[in-house]
């Protein structure tokens, strides 16, 4: 496929059907990812994979840990996310100066979209997900940050039996000017 019709295949898709994602294929589209633009080559980026028990086990040791008044709305919002069947943590590290750190935000950012148009590829389908939670302490910690990490994003990935439509953009040729 060409890469134009490859870019507009890739919707978000939050329901997916039953069927497993392979871990192994996940970590080789992650290998062709990573090459991904970054500044300094400090390649800033890891990848924690969730399914199966593991995402079970995940979501009852964050939901137990949370308390009870938030447990609630915790539960429903992490109930979205996590139906899917994999979830992709892309955890990237601080960076304590500030134009390395958008800069190492702008990389993870290029790796996620080669990641999301990768699983497109291979018929998977993907949502890029940012819920508030993702910053909480106890959120980073049952995940397994390091204190000097935060995470960027979770990638929804399954299968779909969906026909998700295309969003359509404002033309490119409206938003551009041409310097003269
Ligand atoms: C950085 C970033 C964060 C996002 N976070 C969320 C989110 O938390 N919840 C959500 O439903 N969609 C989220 N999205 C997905 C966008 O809403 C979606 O890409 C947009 O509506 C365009 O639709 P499309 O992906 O089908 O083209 C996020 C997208 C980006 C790039």
């Amino acid at each position: 496929m060409k890469l134009s019709d490859l870019i507009k295949k890739r919707v978000s898709v939050n329901k997916f059907n039953e069927k497993e994602v392979d871990v192994e294929l996940v970590k080789k589209l992650l290998d062709d990812a990573v090459y991904a633009p970054n500044h300094k080559m400090r390649e800033p980026w890891r990848f924690v994979l969730l399914e199966g028990e593991g995402k079970k086990k995940f979501v009852s040791e964050y939901v137990s840990q949370v308390g009870n008044l938030q447990k609630e709305e915790t539960k429903q919002s992490l109930s979205k996310v996590f139906s899917a069947p994999l979830i992709v943590a892309f955890i990237m590290p601080v960076n304590k100066d500030y134009r390395d750190e958008l800069e190492d935000l702008q990389a993870v950012a290029a790796l996620i979209q080669n990641y999301l148009l990768l699983a497109t590829e291979a018929n998977l389908s993907t949502s890029w997900k940012t819920p508030k939670y993702i910053e909480s302490e106890v959120f980073k910690e049952v995940i397994g940050c390091m204190p000097n990490e935060i995470v960027v994003g979770l990638i929804m990935t399954g299968y779909t039996d969906l026909d998700v439509q295309l969003k359509q953009r404002k033309r490119a040729e409206t938003l551009v000017t041409v310097y003269k």
